[in-house]
């Protein structure tokens, strides 16, 4: 069987596939149906310092291809998290990566600061991309500036592999990703939701409160693509890829386009057989093409580019 360790954001992941933030809880919750242990990284629901209640409901909408989703950053906060969610994670057999979001670059440091004080911690990953928080979508991953002053600041007390979570909403986020790379961040993870809306025809109006919503799924797995590619096209910072995987063959894209490691989303509320079928799957593939790790894989592609 061919071997799916992978050197990931700083991290040695023993298979590149990761459970996205938001998408799996606190690590816990989907078990037994997906082990965790199951994933070369778990990626925890997105913390903030105090507790949040999140967006009124409804907060969720299907749509042809994925999911809207309004969830606005509800979580327990940092010290509920530090008390109760990550200890009870000791014995996963995953990287774990804690997912941050907060006001200013001040309080993102002080988070890391306590974070770091917990060696069950493996990294973290800035949440700068949430579109469902404030005005419009807005949030610090559309502007370079802030995302450099944010990464350094949490740069200056983590040790350990930082990465940053982009928007898709932007002209160019090659530019965005530089901004990260300048702070120190490890990776990039490209992408979070793309702003979308749906409406009710009855009422005319969205059935969001606040309008907006993000959409994941497969109907973004093409720009998610297009996002991480060019990131990576410059050769500067890894990138994590995330945004519609749901198969072995949209992991594999992923690397192809250049990711490291390949977070998934959406997929595991809709199919919680994926993460096991998509290892099978990955390891099959690359057994039929007679490649013993993905590094040999990874090489054939830049052969034949
Ligand atoms: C949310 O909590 O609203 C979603 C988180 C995100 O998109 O970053």
């Amino acid at each position: 069987m061919a071997d799916l360790l992978v050197f990931a954001g700083g991290l040695e992941l023993k298979n590149p596939m990761l459970a996205a933030s938001g998408c799996f809880g606190y690590g816990l919750e989907a078990d037994p149906v997906i082990p965790p242990s199951l994933f070369g990284g778990i990626v925890t629901k997105t913390i903030t310092p105090a507790p949040r209640r999140g967006n009124p409901v409804p907060r969720l909408a299907e749509t042809h291809a994925g999911m809207l989703n309004s969830i606005g950053l509800e979580n327990v906060g940092l010290d509920a998290f530090l008390a109760d969610k990550l200890p009870a994670l000791e014995d996963v057999d995953s990287k774990i990566v804690v997912s941050v979001s907060a006001g200013s670059a001040g309080e993102f440091a002080e988070m890391a600061e306590r974070l770091a004080e917990h060696a069950r911690v493996d990294a973290l990953e800035l949440n700068l991309s949430c579109p469902n928080v404030a005005e419009h979508g807005r949030n610090f991953a559309a502007d370079p500036a802030a995302v450099a002053a944010i990464g350094k600041a949490v740069r200056r007390v983590f040790a350990r592999p930082m990465w940053i979570k982009l928007s898709p909403n932007v002209t160019d986020i090659s530019e965005v990703a530089r901004a990260a790379q300048d702070a120190g961040a490890d990776a990039v993870t490209a992408i979070n939701t793309l702003l979308g809306m749906d409406i009710n025809i009855d009422s005319g109006k969205s059935p969001f409160a606040r309008v907006t919503a993000g959409l994941s799924g497969p109907a973004i797995l093409p720009v998610a693509l297009a996002a991480v590619w060019r990131i990576a096209r410059e050769g500067g910072i890894p990138t994590i890829g995330v945004g519609g995987a749901s198969s072995a063959k949209g992991l594999l894209k992923f690397l192809a386009a250049g990711a490291e490691a390949v977070q998934l989303g959406t997929v595991l509320f809709s199919d919680p057989g994926a993460p096991q079928r998509i290892l099978d799957d990955l390891a099959t593939h690359l057994d039929a093409q007679g490649h013993t790790n993905l590094n040999s894989l990874r090489e054939q592609w830049k052969e034949q580019a």
